[in-house]
């Protein structure tokens, strides 16, 4: 097909989670037993999506003429400040912010934004596949540091030779980190490990400008908030620069929505400005706008007490089904000596093994459909009941021992 760009002629049209996930509906829907492991959404115990009804009325409360209408390029005023509130507390003002189609769209602007065409971005080994699809489409390269080290914790060592290197070859840096609930693994860091990452951030600045860009997209489902990290995260500030990729897809149940936002912490208003500037130009020449019903429904959920009340509320029955399959993995899959890193809340957890392609395609035949990934297995709990987590375990068990 000559009229396709050579680089672009074998892409694969679908992303690999998303054929498997067709996979085990259409044998769901022969009847066999499935626990399908695969979705990143959180389901019911009954397999139907889970939604915040407070946010759905506030969406169908929207006008028409204000849902039909364009929003501004970088995004409606009040939602940014609602979002920079949300992000940066008693920072708010100095955030340089943009409205983005979900977290996607924060990360393709920080990856658009903060390193040159041509060069590398710095994630960890372990990571959310659409990162490396992101940085195809903006022709940069992803590179990765060692997640964990031999005690399964976060291999801060590993990220500091890895910075240095990035900043050796091309002087300057992007990491993005995903804490709390890390997507695939599971894996929050916890208030030494941020302040470790903030050491190496320091030591490393003094070869070229580094941005941290937090990816915030399971926020809110960790056993700590990600803003109970904030001031912690901030003093990285310091010596680098430091922006969150913000969305509503999980937090407020809202995936097809495509609401999320980009916060850069950024106290210099003349900074702040230009940062600004460049998101927005970065907008405009991507997607043009964001949606505006999301943007008011979603600013109306963070800022309106009443209705904020009740979506907080909401939120934690939903946290709670996400905690209690958390606590009865932790139990079966400790008791099947399981290998996997700390988990102590979040969509998904990953089984570290070998083969990890020829186990999930064994598991297919128990109707177990799991993410393989090189060295390891990825399990949304998020989408299995409460009651299939310990048929899941002995599973994974029963093939791991197979291999
Ligand atoms: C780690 C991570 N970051 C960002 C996102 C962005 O999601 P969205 O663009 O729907 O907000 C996701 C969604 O699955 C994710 O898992």
């Amino acid at each position: 097909m000559k009229f396709v760009i050579e680089q672009h002629r074998s892409r694969p049209s679908d992303d690999p989670i998303f054929a498997l996930n067709a996979e085990a509906r259409a044998r769901k829907a022969e009847g066999a037993p499935v626990i399908n492991a695969t979705v990143g959404a959180l389901l019911n115990d009954d397999g139907s999506l889970a939604v915040l009804p407070s946010v759905s009325e506030a969406l169908r409360s929207v006008p028409p003429a204000t849902a039909a209408a364009y929003a501004p390029i970088a995004g409606a005023p009040d939602f940014l400040r609602a979002v920079s509130n949300d992000v940066l507390g008693p920072h708010a003002e100095s955030g340089a912010c943009a409205a983005t189609p979900g977290g996607s769209g924060a990360l393709h602007l920080a990856i658009s934004n903060f390193v040159e065409p041509g060069q590398t971005v710095l994630t960890s080994s372990f990571y959310w596949g659409p990162y490396k699809t992101l940085c195809d489409e903006t022709d940069r390269q992803l590179t990765t540091f060692r997640m964990f080290n031999e005690a399964r914790q976060f291999d801060v060592q590993s990220l500091a030779e890895s910075l240095d290197r990035v900043l050796d070859s091309q002087g300057r840096a992007l990491v993005i980190l995903n804490s709390p609930c890390h997507n695939p693994t599971g894996y929050s860091l916890d208030a030494s490990e941020w302040d470790r990452v903030a050491n190496v951030v320091a030591d490393c600045s003094k070869k070229g400008p580094i941005t941290v860009l937090v990816d915030g997209a399971y926020a809110l489902y960790g056993a700590r908030e990600l803003s109970h990290d904030r001031e912690r995260i901030l003093k990285m500030s310091a010596f680098a620069f430091v922006a969150f990729a913000w969305s509503a897809s999980k937090s407020f149940t809202q995936y097809g929505s495509r609401v999320g936002a980009i916060v850069a912490f950024c106290p210099d208003e003349t900074d702040r400005k230009r940062v600004s500037a460049a998101f927005s130009y970065s907008c405009r020449g991507t997607w043009s706008t964001c949606n505006t019903a999301g943007q008011t429904a979603i600013t109306r959920a963070l800022v309106e007490p009443d209705l904020k009340a009740r979506v907080d509320s909401e939120r934690a029955h939903l946290k709670e089904l996400l905690d209690r399959r958390v606590a009865v993995w932790n139990e079966h899959a400790s008791a099947a000596k399981l290998v996997y890193p700390r988990y102590d809340g979040g969509f998904f957890t990953t089984v570290l093994c070998d083969r990890a392609f020829d186990v999930a395609a064994a598991l297919k035949q128990d109707h177990v459909f799991v993410v393989p990934q090189a060295g390891a297995l990825r399990v949304a709990l998020c989408s299995v009941a409460e009651r299939d987590v310990p048929r899941l375990v002995a599973a994974i068990e029963k093939h791991l021992s197979r291999q």
